[in-house]
Formats: C-alpha cells, structure tokens, sequence
C-alpha cells in the first residue's frame, strides 16, 4: 500500500497522554493520520467538540503528518468519503480487547476494504483513561504525566 491514511477515531475527552504516545506510534508508520473525534450526540461530554478540536490541534503540532478532523455517522462512511485505508484503534489491556474486536470486525463486515490497526500505548499508559482523568480532575487530583500541561489547565479550569 502507498500513501496509506490512517484514522484515528475517538471521543477524546479529553486528549491523553495515551492518546499522544498512539498518535506518536501511528504518525511513524502511516504517511497520513486523521485524528478524528465523533460527534456524539447521546453522550454528554465535559469538553464541547469545538474545545476538544481545539486541544488536540494544539497538542499535536509536534507531528506534521498529523491533522484533527470531526465527524458524525457511521465510521467506515466516514473512512471511505476520506480515502483512508486504516483505523487505528489502541488497546491497553486484554479487558478492551472483546470490545475492540467486535467493532473491528463489524467495521469490517460493513466495508472489508478498510482494515483496522491494533497498537499497544507504553506500558505506563496501559491504565490511564479519558473517563479516569475526568474524575481525578473533578476531584482535585494530581494529572501530573496523565495528560498534556495545555490540557491539565483547561481540565482546571473547566472543574474550578
Ligand atoms: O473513544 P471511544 O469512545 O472508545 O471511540 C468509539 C468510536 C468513536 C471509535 C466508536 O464509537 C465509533 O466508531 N462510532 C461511530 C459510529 C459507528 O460507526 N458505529 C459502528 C461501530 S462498529
């Protein structure tokens, strides 16, 4: 395959440093990654699209093959209106693994074309999660190597 571009789909509520160190991963081997972050309207996030948009544009600078897109819908809709070949999707622990593999596998039922990528974030990610962070965060606790400092402030100052 050449040229391949990869999406990165997710809620990203916020953006972690889990994510990033995926982000990270994927950029390397994919020529494009597309982060994009489903507009969901039956959860009821604690970041809007427009600040999570805004977020994760900021934090991913770093990496010029990177770009953060929104959408709504069926994934692999979504996947073929961009051209992309690949999903990335990370997996921390075996507990994501039964949850992951049937989205893969429906995903690819309803469009076979589009293959999904399984990667591991470091180990020191392997239990950190949006959800986590949000409590924490509204608990007052330490976010210290949770999240990116850009994000801790926001995090701040949305829960004060
Ligand atoms: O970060 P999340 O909440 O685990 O991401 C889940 C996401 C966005 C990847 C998943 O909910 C999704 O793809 N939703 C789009 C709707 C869709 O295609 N559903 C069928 C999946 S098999």
């Amino acid at each position: 395959m050449k040229n391949v571009l990869a999406i990165y789909p997710g809620s990203f509520d916020p953006v972690t440093n889990g994510h990033l160190d995926l982000i990270d991963r994927g950029a390397k081997i994919f020529d494009r990654l597309t982060v994009s972050i489903l507009r969901n309207l039956d959860k009821d996030p604690l970041f809007t699209l427009e600040e999570r948009v805004e977020m994760l544009r900021e934090v991913t600078q770093p990496w010029p093959n990177v770009e953060v897109d929104v959408f709504s819908g069926l994934l692999v809709e979504y996947a073929q209106l961009r051209d992309a070949n690949v999903i990335l999707r990370g997996i921390r622990a075996v507990s994501d693994y039964e949850y992951e593999l049937q989205m893969a596998m429906m995903n690819r039922k309803l469009n076979p074309n589009l293959e999904t990528v399984f990667m591991m974030p470091a180990v020191a990610y392997s239990f950190l999660s949006s959800r986590l962070v949000r409590e924490i965060a509204q608990l007052g606790g330490p976010m210290t190597g949770l999240v990116p400092p850009a994000v801790e402030q926001r995090l701040r100052a949305k829960v004060l």
